[in-house]
């Protein structure tokens, strides 16, 4: 079997980044959410970032063209009945998945693999709701999925080995590396950072240094792209909140527990980038300020 119609369920963050690099690499991508306004804004961040791509040469303008043409957004699951993988990038609720997963396992064709983009919740679970078990993976992609080279292959106790051969290839045909990891919570890459996030937040805590100076230790010392800090406010503290309360369940261990200063956080609004203020104050967006409040 090959890819070559894909579906792709949530136009938000992921959904539409997942949906673009599909587009970018050839294949008839459907694109649905559940309302038009949430539509629009996905394809619109998918406008900017291939333009970006076009500014610096990655693309041409009728490359750009093409991959925004090959994406088809809808508002009707129905129409992702003839896709030949699913991908599910909805809000990281386990009921809502299964619903949804029990409703498109109706809908799409027997052969179609399903996939979920799910950076904590077990495959397993989300599989139940279907009668694919052997055609079910996880497939996480990272923030931003057009830039980021990884993509997390999820294989459960019963997935075919030709599905995850069939993942491990699409993942390769959309430029990325596959790595292939077996579903308990937070797979490779969640497991060892989010320890890393939680333990930033308690040497904070405990007054090792600044939020500046501890992001600056880790972005000048160790080469990160970005310091603890400023990553965990990009991909959302009641995100990484809510990933570290999946581990904490799942393995029981201290160093998952989310420490009370991100709770405290979490319940203020306090998310981070897209909240405007987290561990930085967003008010100038192009020059975040530490936020001094947290500092006691
Ligand atoms: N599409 C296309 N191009 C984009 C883009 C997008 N969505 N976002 C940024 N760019 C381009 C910019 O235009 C810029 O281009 P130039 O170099 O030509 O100017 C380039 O990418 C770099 O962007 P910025 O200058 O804005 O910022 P940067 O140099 O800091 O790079 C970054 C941004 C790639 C996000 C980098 O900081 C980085 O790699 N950060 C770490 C990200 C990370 O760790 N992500 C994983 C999060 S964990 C996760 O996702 C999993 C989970 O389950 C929680």
């Amino acid at each position: 079997m090959q890819v070559r119609r894909v579906g792709v369920v949530g136009c938000g963050l992921m959904g539409s980044g997942i949906a673009q690099v599909a587009a970018m690499a050839g294949l008839q991508t459907i694109v649905r959410e559940v309302s038009e306004p949430l539509l629009d804004k996905g394809l619109a961040s998918v406008k900017t970032s291939l333009a970006k791509f076009v500014e610096k040469g990655t693309l041409t303008a009728d490359q750009a063209a093409q991959a925004h043409a090959r994406l088809r957004p809808t508002l009707k699951l129905a129409e992702l009945a003839d896709c030949d993988l699913v991908i599910e990038a909805i809000i990281e609720n386990l009921d809502r998945k299964r619903e949804l997963f029990a409703e498109l396992d109706r809908i799409a064709k027997p052969e179609a693999i399903f996939a979920s983009n799910t950076s904590s919740l077990s495959i397993t679970e989300m599989m139940t709701a279907t009668k694919r078990g052997p055609r079910f993976i996880g497939m996480h992609f990272f923030n931003p999925v057009p830039l980021m080279k990884l993509v997390e292959l999820v294989k459960t106790v019963v997935t075919e080995p030709a599905v995850v051969e069939l993942g491990l290839d699409y993942a390769r045909k959309l430029g990325k590396t596959p790595i292939l990891t077996s579903d308990r919570a937070g797979f490779i890459v969640n497991r060892l950072l989010v320890p890393y996030l939680l333990d930033a937040v308690r040497a904070l805590e405990e007054g090792f240094g600044t939020i500046e100076d501890i992001d600056h230790g880790m972005k000048l010392g160790c080469n990160h792209p970005m310091g603890p800090f400023t990553l965990l406010d990009y991909v959302g503290i009641d995100t990484t909140y809510y990933i570290a309360e999946i581990l904490f369940n799942e393995y029981r261990e201290k160093r998952f527990a989310p420490p009370p200063l991100m709770k405290r956080m979490v319940i203020a609004g306090m998310y981070g980038r897209k909240a405007g203020k987290g561990f930085y104050d967003y008010g100038d967006p192009k020059n975040p300020k530490m936020n001094r409040q947290l500092l006691g």
